[in-house]
Order: C-alpha cells, then structure tokens, then sequence
C-alpha cells in the first residue's frame, strides 16, 4: 500500500522534477500503483479496511516522489470512467471564465477540509504524455475535469487547494464565474 503524506511533507510544497520520456518502467509502475491506489480508495468496503480515504486524483509528490506526473481516476455523472496517467502536463490555453466548487475541495494529502471556494479556469487545453494512451494527447476539459485536472496540476508546483482560497473572504463570488 502506498503511504499518503500530508500536507507537513516539504515534498508537497516544492516544485516537481520533469520527467524524462520514454517513461522508465520504474516511472511506469508508479503511476499504475498509484492508479490502483485510486480504484481502491473508491471502494468503501477496501477503503474502510485500510483506512483510506477516497480520492479521484493523485500526484506524485503526494506519495513522496518529486517528479511531474499525476493520476486521476472517476466516473462521471453519465457513468463514463475518466481516468490519466499523465506525465509533464501543461496548460496550453485556458478560458477567462473560473469556476469553483460549491462544497469546496478536499485533498488526501489535507487531513482536515478547509472550506471556501477555489476558484480554477473553467476550460483548459491540457498537453501531456499519457501512459494508458502511451503516447502525448492534447485534449480539453471543462468543468469538474477541470477543476480535478488543475489541482492534480498544482501539486506539481508545490501548491495546496487551500493556498487558493482568500483568507479574508473565503466565499467570495468572482465576476465571470460559476459554482458547481
Ligand atoms: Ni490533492
């Protein structure tokens, strides 16, 4: 089982190394690990077992290594598995409206929830190596996607949900925003 560390790990407040392609099988096998760390902590019966918490995307840094890669796995709200295995992604074009998450975000490296709205780019253009495509994609998400896509993102430059949200005015409603 992967050890999850939290948000006192100095890992998770640096900025990650690029990874270098072709994948190495070392690389390869964490990602998958941390795949199936993700399918697991989604199973309630597994997850209560182990005590973890469940979670749709993991980075990286999270399980202590500085590297730029990322997973996310979930099913949408049409039942559709969207799942990555992602490595040196980048941004390549964003929409100037932002959205944020009603209920806030949560983050297994976050022991406690720290309410308020984060607010993210409603659209992006994501550009990154994919292992379970095993090749570079360029593709667009909105929305929830977007948002999960955009804090896996952050992990990799060292910063935490909760550094996103205004202290002085944690629900603050942005122009040119939605919550969802
Ligand atoms: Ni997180």
């Amino acid at each position: 089982m992967l050890k999850i560390y939290d948000d006192s790990s100095k890992t998770l407040h640096e900025i990650c190394d690029n990874v270098s392609l072709p994948l190495s099988k070392e690389d390869e096998v964490v990602l998958l690990k941390m795949l199936d760390y993700l399918k697991k902590s989604q199973d309630e019966e597994y997850a209560e077992k182990h005590h973890m918490r469940s979670g749709v995307g993991l980075a990286a840094p999270q399980i202590g290594i500085k590297k730029r890669m990322f997973v996310i796995y979930y099913q949408d709200e049409n039942n559709e598995i969207i799942q990555y295995a992602l490595v040196n992604p980048k941004i390549i074009a964003n929409s100037t409206k932002l959205c944020a998450l009603e209920g806030g975000e949560g983050c297994l490296s976050v022991n406690e929830d720290k309410k308020g709205f984060v607010y993210r780019y409603y659209k992006i253009t994501m550009k990154a190596f994919d292992l379970l495509k095993n090749k570079e994609i360029t593709f667009t998400a909105t929305g929830y996607k977007a948002i999960v896509l955009q804090h896996e993102l952050d992990h990799l430059n060292g910063i935490l949900y909760y550094d996103r949200i205004n202290k002085n005015n944690p629900f603050e409603r942005k122009n040119n925003s939605e919550l969802i």
